[in-house]
């Protein structure tokens, strides 16, 4: 008989280590959980026959929708014919190989090659990895630090979780390792002081910057890692001109720019990538999340011309780089990777988020920007983020022991919509799949409203 949904909790709370979850609540059962079964289209529903609009995609990721039988299939034919072998010492299989020069026809020009891994995490350890093998190789030990930003989210490992702007990921655990520094967050609405205009707040970043490798010495620094767009700390949008003023300050000091597009990547922003939505010329890209939209783990890193060339000599000098892991290039992972692609490309998924994308800026806007609770809406792409301030106009956060931002999303969900609590600051975010239409988008922003209100009507009281 199958399990009850009482017991499947009971067992979730005995045996299962969650990620990112109170260990302490979620034992005691306090936490309260959600077992999901199936999903469709936008909607995803639980155990219980509750259904939801999916308004995050999970996490970013499911940018093609739930349930696309194609891409089962394209994994089931994989499966069957060839499971699984290495890609060690030069082996390959027909579906990587495809795969590779189709990310490489996506990119940004000047990209070269695709090195695989499982997780944005691992992808960004690959970056950090290479930059150091660079350097070394270019007779350069001593320029080895990496340079973040305050809220940038790069991953959870001990390299990548030090790169990661936020203090969770710090605290309790040693972190950041010595060679990560992190500069301002382009947050101008709560960055820049009263007053100041975009455009200074473009310099103010700048000379931050400079002011950080003064002090560390340029050549010191091999690389500046960023996400086009900020995610996880908050769907941050940057300032008109920050990646071009920024790219200035990187290439005058001869500094490495590695362009963070988990979340950006493949359409999300309505543009191939990040980087060409922003006129970025990264030397190294890190891809994962809609590159299968999630229905195989899949990440990449992606080598540029002129960190190849330095790989190919260190290789000559040196012999092959002591790097890789077992499931680098995994066949199933790359057969879902070319069967969402399919999708992407089929449905014009990229033009819909541009479009759609507009169309939900244009709603959000109208919805909260005159709301008593909101300071600032943003919103690029399938990207968008509603931010609560104690008083908006100057620019005042409510006490955070008030948890707006997390009362919002739960009202959210009341009325059926995952909306994403953002963990650092009052910010709901909503990041849904790219094929959302405007009517998806007017349920989007009519059950934010009404949650927002909700919230608005206990706190004004
Ligand atoms: C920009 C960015 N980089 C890296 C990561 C880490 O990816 P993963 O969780 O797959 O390790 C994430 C995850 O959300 C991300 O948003």
């Amino acid at each position: 008989m199958a399990a009850s949904t009482d017991q499947l909790f009971a067992q979730d709370r005995a045996h299962f280590m969650h990620p990112s979850t109170h260990a302490a609540d979620h034992a005691s059962g306090t936490l309260p959980g959600k077992i999901i079964r199936t999903a469709q289209g936008m909607h995803i529903e639980d155990h219980e026959g509750r259904r939801y609009l999916d308004a995050f995609a999970g996490l970013y990721c499911v940018n093609i929708g739930y349930g696309r039988t194609e891409v089962a299939d394209a994994i089931h034919k994989q499966a069957t014919s060839l499971a699984y072998y290495h890609t060690y010492v030069g082996h390959s299989t027909d579906a990587i190989i495809e795969l590779s020069k189709r990310i490489i026809d996506w990119s940004p020009a000047g990209m070269k090659k695709v090195y695989y891994g499982l997780s944005g995490s691992d992808a960004n350890e690959t970056q950090i990895k290479i930059v150091w093998y660079y350097n070394n190789v270019l007779g350069r030990p001593q320029k080895k630090k990496i340079i973040s930003r305050e809220r940038g989210y790069h991953g959870s490992g001990i390299v990548t979780g030090s790169l990661t702007g936020l203090p969770s990921f710090h605290q309790h655990f040693d972190l950041p390792v010595e060679r990560v520094h992190h500069t301002v967050c382009p947050h101008w609405y709560r960055k820049a002081p009263q007053g100041m205009s975009e455009q200074a707040f473009v310099a103010h970043c700048v000379e931050e910057l400079e002011k950080l490798i003064a002090r560390e010495g340029a050549d010191t620094i091999a690389a500046f890692i960023g996400e086009p767009v900020m995610g996880t700390g908050g769907i941050i949008t940057p300032p008109a001109g920050y990646w071009n003023a920024i790219q200035a300050v990187l290439r005058r000091h001869d500094i490495l720019l590695i362009a963070d597009e988990v979340v950006c990547g493949f359409g999300r922003l309505g543009s191939p990538m990040g980087s060409q939505h922003y006129g970025m010329t990264p030397d190294l890209i890190t891809i994962a999340k809609g590159l299968t939209s999630a229905y195989a783990p899949l990440s990449g890193v992606i080598v540029g011309e002129r960190v190849w060339d330095v790989i190919e000599r260190g290789a000559r000098e040196h012999g092959p780089m002591g790097h890789g892991w077992t499931y680098s290039g995994h066949p199933i992972c790359a057969a879902a990777a070319l069967a969402n692609l399919d999708i992407l490309a089929r449905e014009n998924l990229t033009q819909n988020a541009a479009d759609v994308g507009r169309y939900f800026g244009e709603k959000l806007h109208a919805a909260f920007d005159a709301h008593p609770l909101v300071g600032e809406v943003r919103n690029v792409g399938m990207l968008a983020a509603v931010e609560f301030m104690a008083d908006g106009a100057a620019r005042q956060p409510f006490d955070a022991a008030m948890k707006i931002g997390p009362r919002v999303s739960a009202a959210a969900l009341a009325r059926g919509m995952i909306a994403r609590a953002m963990p650092h600051g009052d910010i709901l975010g909503f990041a849904p799949p790219l094929i959302a239409t405007r009517a998806d988008v007017d349920e989007m922003v009519s059950i934010a409203r009404a949650a927002v209100d909700d919230v608005a009507e206990q706190v004004l009281r």
